[in-house]
């Protein structure tokens, strides 16, 4: 029982923000899973509602499930950056770029809560299934907003954890306003 707690709360990244490898591989079969079963992520996709030409960046994209729709969508004139703290989320979503010729999509390893790009690069920064993994959501929020333009928006699921704790996260965080909500995310602009 112990055990699969530690597990559970390890695959769910309650235990640390760089998964162990082992971690990673499972986290990234059982997503799989999900889509064959559900096709989980192309629905939970819509909800973002990106636009042709904007630049994005995927937060945390993990494996890397959400690029080949955000790079359709975005299209030849926008542009997705899929950035993580990983080196398998990077591996993985460089081997995607190539098996599926996405020429729009940058991969960008994170240091801590740094991010080698420029400020106010994106239009929409989207980060799901990961913001209950940050353990300072203060200095990660203010990293989002910095590569947020003026009028962008960031979107952030609740991934394992409630409404109410990502919302007490973002607000005490003091850097950015919410301005909608919806079942599956918290939209929000800078202050
Ligand atoms: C549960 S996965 C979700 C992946 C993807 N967003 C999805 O929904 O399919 C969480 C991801 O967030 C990444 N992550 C955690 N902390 C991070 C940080 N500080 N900066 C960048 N990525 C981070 C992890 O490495 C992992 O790949």
């Amino acid at each position: 029982m112990k055990n699969s707690k530690k597990l559970k709360d390890t695959l769910s990244g309650k235990n640390r923000e760089e998964m162990p490898n082992i971690a990673f591989q499972i986290m990234t079969a059982l997503m799989k899973l999900m889509d064959v079963l559900g096709n989980y992520s192309s629905k939970n996709f819509k909800t973002l509602d990106l636009k042709p030409g904007q630049t994005v960046i995927d937060y945390g994209c993990g494996p890397a499930r959400y690029i080949r729709n955000a790079s359709n969508t975005v299209g030849e004139l926008g542009k997705v950056i899929a950035v993580d703290i990983h080196p398998l989320a990077i591996k993985k979503v460089k081997e995607k770029i190539t098996k599926f010729k996405l020429i729009n999509v940058e991969a960008v390893l994170a240091e801590g809560y740094n991010t080698p790009i420029a400020d106010e690069t994106a239009d929409v920064v989207y980060a799901l299934d990961m913001f209950h993994m940050i353990k300072q959501p203060k200095e990660f929020l203010i990293e989002l907003s910095r590569l947020l333009k003026k009028e962008g928006k960031i979107i952030i699921e609740d991934g394992h954890q409630t409404r109410s704790e990502t919302i007490q996260k973002i607000e005490n965080s003091g850097v950015l306003n919410i301005i909608n909500e919806t079942k599956y995310n918290v939209e929000c602009m800078k202050n």
